[in-house]
């Protein structure tokens, strides 16, 4: 770990580690009195009841009793691994971020994850993937908390807790394959139809990765790149796996949700100690910063929206690899604290709702989930750069800080940190124009709720086309209610008409009045698809 403040004594950790090196012969307690016995409590004669004088059976058991912290509220299921950036230079064009100018190698850690499932939930389930990278420059951390599909379920993040509340597992039972766990998920995605695009990600195979080293990553919102000479661009950040995209089929990801629920962890755990690193390039979709921040008619602020690869090529301009396992799941992977806002000079948000309420959450998450405002001085979230804040006391604080007036400006402590100017690395915001009724709504481009679930529709093999109905059919099958199962089917009628009908086939239903071709029927559309396994059965 990196001392965290250049004016403070070495953090409690570091010297206790120091310490623990140099006294490791023998067993102590948490005060480093030697123990000479710990299998048996101290106790008034062989067979009498235990003494409470016995410090040492208190502290181990005390210990134990509070070795759990609770589980992040989504995401809580998880693994990680360390490794290098090394960036190409081409980005310098378009960024001054630090970490990417030519031949620059950053230290990062990665941590991938399911959304929904608790902490000792199965891998292969059909969940979207987390794929959260923190980046130690030498600039302070940037994290890039991003996911292995490239759009979100909402626009606006004030609707994450209802999102989430409808796909978690229901609050009687806690099940996930409740009846009524369906429901509920079915139920917020056809009353939100926003939610269309994602959901087409999230039945295809795209929802079941084979492994984490053949996941894409998306930054998903439009972030705001800005260069050495102040100009800017707008971009959206991807994550291209070296191994390429693969995915499991269905049966395959069941069959390993119940012989290995660690699929996922242990093939990243066996795959790096074997020498076979993880191996990622990020790429950049780069548009031009706009008055509208509107691309080929795409609103790059709505969230549901991704930017074709064909209107925008996406330029690789670094590799990430990752070849270190955690040395301690706990101190590491479960306390890690990735955030939205940890951003680096060159690299900005824009006013995405969704963004603007995640720069909110995740500070103010951790703040429970980590105990307190220090959560930043442990060792997994301290930047390698130099920290000198004037951030002070509270719960679980290890530093020892100098001085004696921790403000700015003051006159009375010698040798505090001073403001820096951009030149010299200030973090300084674009002066970006807002302006603009106070209301809660939408823009009128957020409307489109369907066109892009299309586009994903159609470029879609044959056999992925199959996947995607199949995968729909089984999902609304678990549905109790027919009225939800009818509402979704409207909104596919909306997507394509082919997958409606070949869905309400599935289901027993009829299809949607409305559905554009009369002559559609489910075993007319699965014959138009080229190499699929024939009509479901
Ligand atoms: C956790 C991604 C939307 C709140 C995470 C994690 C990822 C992620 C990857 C796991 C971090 C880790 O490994 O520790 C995303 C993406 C989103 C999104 C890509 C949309 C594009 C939101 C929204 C909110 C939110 C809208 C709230 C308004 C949270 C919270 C956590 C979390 C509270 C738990 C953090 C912790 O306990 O450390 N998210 N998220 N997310 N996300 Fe999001």
């Amino acid at each position: 770990p990196k001392r965290r403040d250049e004016q403070a004594e070495p953090s409690r950790t570091e010297s206790r580690q120091a310490a623990d090196r140099e006294r490791g012969k023998y067993l102590t307690t948490a005060q480093g009195v030697r123990l000479p016995d710990t299998d048996h409590s101290l106790k008034a004669g062989p067979r009498g009841p235990s003494l409470m004088e016995d410090f040492h059976l208190r502290e181990k058991i005390t210990h134990f009793d509070h070795e759990r912290i609770p589980e992040r509220v989504v995401h809580a299921r998880g693994a990680a691994a360390h490794g290098t950036f090394r960036a190409y230079g081409n980005a310098s064009s378009v960024t001054k971020a630090g970490f990417l100018q030519k031949g620059r190698e950053t230290p990062v850690f990665v941590r991938f994850s399911t959304v929904l499932g608790s902490r000792g939930s199965a891998d292969t389930v059909r969940d979207v993937r987390g794929f959260a990278v923190k980046f130690y420059t030498d600039e302070g951390n940037f994290d890039l908390v991003g996911n292995n599909m490239p759009v979100f379920f909402i626009q606006d993040g004030i609707k994450f807790p209802d999102v989430i509340h409808a796909g978690k597992p229901h609050p009687d039972v806690e099940i996930p394959q409740a009846q009524t766990a369906h429901d509920t998920f079915w139920d917020f995605v056809s009353l939100h139809t926003e939610a269309t695009h994602h959901v087409m990600w999230a039945m295809s195979d795209r929802g079941i990765p084979r492994s984490y080293r053949t996941m894409e990553g998306f930054g998903v919102h439009t972030f705001r790149l800005v260069d050495a000479e102040g100009r800017t661009s707008l971009v959206k950040f991807h994550w291209k796996p070296v191994a390429g995209v693969h995915s499991l089929v269905w049966e395959e990801a069941q069959i390993a949700a119940g012989a290995d629920p660690d699929f996922h962890r242990r093939d990243m755990a066996d795959g790096i100690d074997a020498g076979a690193p993880l191996e990622y390039e990020l790429g950049l979709q780069v548009l031009p910063d706009s008055d509208d921040e509107m691309f080929e008619g795409i609103d790059l602020l709505d969230p549901t929206k991704i930017i074709p690869e064909e209107l925008a090529e996406v330029q690789l301009v670094g590799k990430l690899t990752l070849d270190r396992n955690p040395t301690n799941y706990f101190a590491e992977t479960e306390q890690v604290a990735f955030h939205t806002g940890n951003l680096v000079p060159g690299i900005e948000v824009t006013d995405d709702p969704l963004m603007q309420a995640r720069l909110f959450s995740y500070l103010d998450t951790q703040l429970t989930r980590l105990g307190g405002p220090n959560f930043t001085q442990l060792p997994i979230n301290c930047p390698h750069a130099a920290v000198n804040d004037n951030l002070r006391d509270g719960m679980h604080q290890t530093l020892i800080h100098h001085g004696q007036a921790p403000y700015l400006p003051n006159s009375v402590d010698d040798g505090l940190p001073r403001t820096a100017t951009e030149a010299e690395g200030a973090y300084v915001h674009r002066a970006v124009e807002v302006g603009g009724p106070k209301v809660r709504a939408n823009p009128a481009s957020f409307d489109d709720h369907f066109s892009q679930a299309t586009l994903f529709w159609k470029s879609l093999s044959g056999i992925e086309k199959v996947h995607v109905i199949e995968a729909f059919t089984f999902e609304l099958g678990k549905c109790f209610s027919t009225t939800i199962q009818e509402r979704m089917l409207e909104s596919l009628a909306r997507v394509d008409a082919e997958l409606c009908a070949a869905v309400a086939d599935g289901l027993g239903l009829p299809a949607p009045d409305g559905t554009p071709a009369e002559d559609v029927t489910p075993s007319a559309a699965l014959s138009q698809i080229p190499t699929g396994p024939g009509p479901i059965a």
